[in-house]
């Protein structure tokens, strides 16, 4: 396979031969960072490549991809795809970057872009994966940038890190942004088919290979942006959106028991007008990308923007709304919260998802235990420890209905919590984050819908 080995960027094949090339295993590609999203990527980099491996630093990620088996859980096809490819030995995994980034010629990065405690966008992860493939890069060599960064990023820190460390010239290998448009729990559909794929390289010849690698991968529309700071934009864009409009959502719903009306009633249907799309409100914002990708932006304008800060402010400030809300609809039952005991249910941020980070429930916990309840926590998809370290007693769901609760708040409506036996408590007090309870025979108050019968 070596002496086919074809590069991409400026490279003498006809398109029509860079393709084949692609597509019939001489075009090895490197993925860096096989996580949550970067191990969807790189079993489907292999099905249309032939030739990946997969770079982490976590050794038992590296093993079980090797063994051919799945990590990541609850990602419906990927367990297949997976096996597949390594058994036909499209898709190995190693922790050895350079080596990996000396033999490959398209070099896909997926790793962790943080924000750090002081706000700043963490790119230490990701200039370690520059680290090594500024040592593996050679002419003709394809950056694919797919994790989302700071705009400027490619154009600023990418392209001159990799010239200056690699000795390889500026005019010998390519840069793209190409973000990951994809949502857990559907990683497979979104990578190949459900939104167009946006890619921005920091030259024409950049934008041009990865608009062809992206036409093999994905059967939706690939869009060709001027240049890669804009396509970086993008992704930010879209979160930045969300944020803002989930903080509109969350504003209203803060102003229900003013209004005595359902807030979420009136969102619906004010959402029938097609120019209006209001978001769902609910206990706060987490994961790593909404409550994060402002603060990309912020950091690199030096414009005042206090829309986006105002929106990071309303949204953090829900798990504390979310918790008082329980000690006043406790109050208004005449129970204390002090001395209450309170189960969360749902510690990750998103249903469904094994992931805490900025996970709402956090400062709902936080602000119980201030209160003085004593916080138990259920969730399905995380162990006991990693609820325990969030400060709440972890609590098995089978074991829920053993605990003589005062009072339940839904952080995060996992479908296991449609089997809770309601009727097996005594007189709750429920704040639903979500809106996802219905009738349980207690006492409910749906942030935004107001109190239920
Ligand atoms: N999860 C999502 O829904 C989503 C959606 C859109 C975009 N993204 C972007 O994708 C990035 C990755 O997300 P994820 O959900 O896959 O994260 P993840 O935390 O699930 O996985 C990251 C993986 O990268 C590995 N890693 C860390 N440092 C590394 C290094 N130096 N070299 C090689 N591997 C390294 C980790 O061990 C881990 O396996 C995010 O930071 C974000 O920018 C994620």
């Amino acid at each position: 396979m070596t002496e086919l080995r074809s590069g991409l960027y400026n490279a003498k094949l006809p398109p029509a031969g860079q393709r084949n090339a692609l597509r019939e295993g001489h075009v090895p590609v490197a993925v860096y960072g096989l996580g949550k999203m970067g191990l969807p990527l790189a079993a489907v980099y292999a099905r249309v490549t032939g030739d990946v491996v997969g770079v982490d630093i976590n050794d038992d990620v590296v093993r079980t991809v090797n063994d051919g088996e799945c990590h990541v859980a609850k990602e419906p096809g990927l367990p297949e795809l997976v096996a597949e490819q390594v058994e036909r030995g499209a898709l190995r995994a190693t922790t050895d970057s350079v080596a990996a980034a000396e033999t490959a010629v398209v070099h896909v990065i997926i790793v962790p872009t943080p924000l750090s405690d002081d706000r700043e966008p963490d790119l230490a992860a990701f200039e370690a994966v520059l680290d090594s493939i500024a040592t593996g890069l050679s002419a003709g060599d394809m950056v694919v940038v797919e994790c989302t960064v700071p705009p400027g990023t490619s154009r600023e820190l990418v392209v001159p890190y990799l010239e200056a460390k690699s000795g390889v010239t500026r005019d010998e290998f390519g840069v793209a942004f190409c973000p990951e448009r994809t949502s857990s729990g559907r990683a497979l559909q979104d990578i190949t088919e459900s939104y167009p794929k946006i890619v921005g390289g920091v030259d024409a010849e950049s934008t041009r290979v990865a608009s062809l690698i992206y036409s093999e991968i994905t059967a939706n529309e690939v869009i060709e942006m001027s240049d890669a700071t804009t396509a970086e934009a993008v992704k930010l864009f879209e979160g930045v959106y969300r944020d803002v409009n989930i903080a509109l959502a969350n504003e209203l719903a803060r102003a229900r028991d003013d209004l005595g009306i359902d807030v979420r009633e009136a969102i619906d249907a004010a959402n029938t007008q097609p120019y209006c799309n209001i978001h769902a409100p609910g206990a706060g914002v987490g994961g790593h990308c909404i409550p994060w990708y402002p603060y990309f932006i912020t950091s690199r304008v030096s414009a005042e923007m206090p829309l986006l800060l105002t929106a990071r402010d309303v949204n953090d400030s829900m798990p504390t709304f979310t918790a008082d809300k329980l000690r006043d609809e406790l109050a208004r039952t005449g129970r204390d919260i002090e001395g209450a005991t309170v189960a969360v249910l749902g510690v990750t941020y998103r249903p469904g998802v094994a992931e805490t980070r900025a996970t709402p429930a956090a400062g709902v916990i936080d602000r119980l235990r201030e209160h003085g309840a004593s916080v138990l926590a259920v969730d399905p998809m995380l162990d006991d420890d990693v609820v325990a370290s969030f400060g709440a007693t972890p609590v098995a769901l089978a074991d829920l209905t053993s605990h003589a609760l005062d009072g339940v708040v839904v952080v995060t409506p996992h479908e296991e919590f449609d089997d809770i036996e309601w009727a097996a408590f005594d007189d709750l007090v429920v704040v639903d984050g979500r809106g996802t309870l219905g009738e349980i025979g207690h006492s409910v108050y749906v942030i935004g819908g107001g109190p239920r019968p």
